[in-house]
């Protein structure tokens, strides 16, 4: 295993310029996530690294080869589509074992391997029912046992939960991140989903427009943004002061602090939270709305209505 480097990767398919100056480093067991809205070219990304297409400027590093223009099936990459592209009609042992029998892999070898995989992702008393037979969480458990049967330099995810629903993309996200761990194999993880990108990334990169705008830990991400794009697409923020200040950095009172005077505009019952548009009038008169959101904490709790006045506070 070894890293794998992006320098200055650019592409365009025709004439529509999709990458620009991509510059990024995928260490060794991380787990990176690149986060960003749908057509912002994370998709290519993931195929200039699995080999499917030459990038028009810049190389893929790995260590130190040069591997810009090997082969898909010299770079010994993992990987799981969005829509998984199993095989429906076969096993789910046929399908781990469908990469090891190309490589042409001993027969021994194959149910060794196979084996080692299924029970990996807990697919052990599956292995002969077809894949059209299993649900959707199981499917994606046969993608990642069949990407991963083959002992790839590294891992490449795209999108993997986008087909499932949303308590099962949380569970499974979690049992990726576990076995990610406990393999520790390199990976490549795609998502527009922030809620995803924090909670399963050692880093993070935030894309836009065929840019990568900033890279770090998700921590880093969420709470330093260094652009409005990113504080915008990572969740909700309010920009005061020239300062990005997340929703559930203020609160809301009923004065005796020196607060700023607002009053309730909008109410949103979240939940485990409540959303709340307040709105102030600024010195020169200017209307400005900010965002700010209170935990539910049940008959405990006293909520804000609209047309309520308050006061804004910042908890720092
Ligand atoms: N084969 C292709 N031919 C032409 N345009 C493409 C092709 N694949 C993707 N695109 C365009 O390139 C841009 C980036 O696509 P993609 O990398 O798939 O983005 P993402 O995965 O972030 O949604 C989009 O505008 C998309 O329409
Ligand atoms: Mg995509």
């Amino acid at each position: 295993m070894s890293n794998i480097v992006l320098k200055g990767i650019s592409h365009a398919y025709e004439k529509e310029k999709v990458l620009n100056g991509i510059d990024l480093t995928i260490e060794e067991g991380e787990l990176l996530t690149l986060l960003g809205p749908s057509g912002c070219g994370k998709t290519t990304i993931l195929r200039i690294i699995a080999g499917f297409i030459i990038p028009d400027e810049g190389a893929v590093l790995s260590g130190e080869a040069d591997i810009t223009k090997w082969a898909p099936e010299n770079r010994n990459m993992g990987i799981v589509f969005q829509n998984y592209a199993l095989f429906p009609n076969m096993s789910v042992k046929d399908n781990i074992a469908y990469g090891l029998k190309i490589r042409k892999k001993g027969r021994d070898y194959i149910e060794e391997k196979c084996r080692e995989y299924m029970k990996l992702t807990g697919l052990l008393e599956y292995e002969k029912r077809k894949v059209n037979e299993l649900s959707g969480g199981q499917q994606q458990r046969v993608a990642i046992a069949r990407a991963l049967a083959i002992e790839p330099q590294m891992l490449l995810l795209d999108e993997p939960m986008s087909n499932l629903d949303v308590s099962l993309r949380t569970r499974m996200r979690e049992e990726i991140r576990a076995i990610q761990k406990k393999i520790g194999i390199t990976t490549l993880f795609i998502t527009h989903d922030q809620q995803e990108a924090l909670s399963i990334s050692d880093r993070v990169a935030v894309m836009n427009k065929g840019r990568i705008l900033q890279i770090g830990t998700p921590k880093e991400i969420y709470d330093e943004p260094e652009r409005s794009f990113a504080a915008d697409f990572v969740g909700t923020s309010n920009y005061i002061n020239g300062h990005f200040i997340r929703p559930e950095q203020l609160r809301l009172g009923q004065g005796g602090e020196k607060g700023i005077p607002v009053v309730v505009k909008d109410v949103k019952f979240m939940g485990m939270y409540f959303e709340y548009t307040v709105v102030c009038t600024d010195d020169s008169g200017k209307a400005q709305n900010y965002c700010v959101t209170e935990i539910n904490r049940g008959k405990a709790y006293r909520e804000w209505h609209a047309g309520d006045t308050a006061y804004l506070y910042v908890n720092l």
